[in-house]
């Protein structure tokens, strides 16, 4: 059974829509990684004018990386204190990487309200809800591979039971990644959501545009991060400094009751896997959760 991980509310068993998540995060992201980003900032203050600090704020994800949050306040003392050891240094690569590992990686998390294995959601304004996607396997194996597709699925049929039991209606869902070109990612959602995709650009604050140079274990994925370098080396204008990227981050949106057909949510504790005859519940089994796990 997929368990979620959200911290309980206060007052009752389900977590509160706000509560804080409080994921394990053990990835520590490759030192290339943060040279890919300084390299960017580089090539967008050339081509902007503007001051190289400017240009790490509005170019990378390093302010995010440092687990100051989504306010993107450039007066915050630590990322002034990071812009203040960057003046004394002569190694900007060295200081930041330092700095990025003095910094609790849990604190770069969005805030969401619950977690089921690699999928958690966070609530947004407009009736509204988000998802977001985090390597969460423990043993190094593929968190996409096609071995972890039902257990993948399982997340987000527990997910989306716990959002029917606590929320309500109409209610859409939300998600914007690079992850969305990947077909090992589209294959767990329903094709109507899929069908939503856009691009939308300028990005550079966040991981999920910046994610697609990593791999599951933090490391960079070398041929991804080549003719990225590539394509940045050759860039004139700043408008189209996306198009360096291999890969674009595309947001689709839909309805909330697609999910609940498309993983057979049919009443609350009733799942039926995608592809298969809805399941029926017998009369020994409690809970539907319970029912899901033995059927995966
Ligand atoms: C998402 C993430 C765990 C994928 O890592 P991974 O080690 O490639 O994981 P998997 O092995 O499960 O990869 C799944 C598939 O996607 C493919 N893939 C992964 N990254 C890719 C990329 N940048 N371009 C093309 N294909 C890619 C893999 O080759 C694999 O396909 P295959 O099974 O046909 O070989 C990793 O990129 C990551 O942690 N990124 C940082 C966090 C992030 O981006 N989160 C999303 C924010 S919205």
């Amino acid at each position: 059974m997929t368990q979620p991980t959200a911290e309980r509310s206060k007052t009752g068993s389900e977590p509160g829509p706000r509560d804080n998540e409080t994921r394990p995060s053990n990835v520590i992201y490759a030192k290339s990684f943060f040279d890919l980003q300084l390299r960017s900032a580089h090539k967008a203050a050339g081509l902007s004018g503007l001051p190289f600090a400017r240009a790490l704020f509005e170019y990378t994800n390093l302010y995010i990386r440092f687990g100051l949050g989504r306010d993107f306040d450039p007066a915050h003392p630590t990322w002034r204190e990071y812009l203040a050891g960057l003046r004394d240094t002569n190694d900007t690569l060295e200081w930041t990487y330092r700095f990025y590992l003095t910094r609790s990686e849990a604190m770069a998390a969005p805030p969401v309200v619950a977690t089921f294995g690699c999928f958690s959601y966070a609530l947004l304004s407009g009736d509204r809800i988000r998802l977001h996607f985090r390597n969460a396997e423990t043993d190094g194996g593929s968190p996409l591979g096609v071995g972890r597709r039902g257990q993948r699925l399982a997340d987000l049929t527990a997910l989306f039971m716990h959002v029917k039991r606590t929320l309500r209606e109409p209610l859409r869902v939300v998600g914007a990644s690079w992850l969305y070109n990947l077909d090992a990612y589209r294959r767990l959602f329903p094709p109507s959501y899929l069908a939503t995709a856009r691009v939308i650009g300028r990005r550079f604050q966040h991981m999920p545009l910046w994610g697609q140079f990593l791999d599951r274990h933090g490391a960079i994925r070398e041929s991804v991060t080549r003719s990225f370098l590539e394509r940045l080396e050759r860039q004139s204008s700043l408008d189209s400094l996306d198009q360096c990227f291999p890969l674009q981050v595309l947001s689709v949106e839909a309805p909330v009751l697609e999910f609940y057909n498309f993983y057979g949510i049919q009443s609350p504790g009733l799942p039926t896997p995608p592809g298969s005859r809805r399941a029926t519940l017998p009369s020994h089994a409690a809970d539907g959760e319970g029912l899901w796990a033995r059927k995966c």
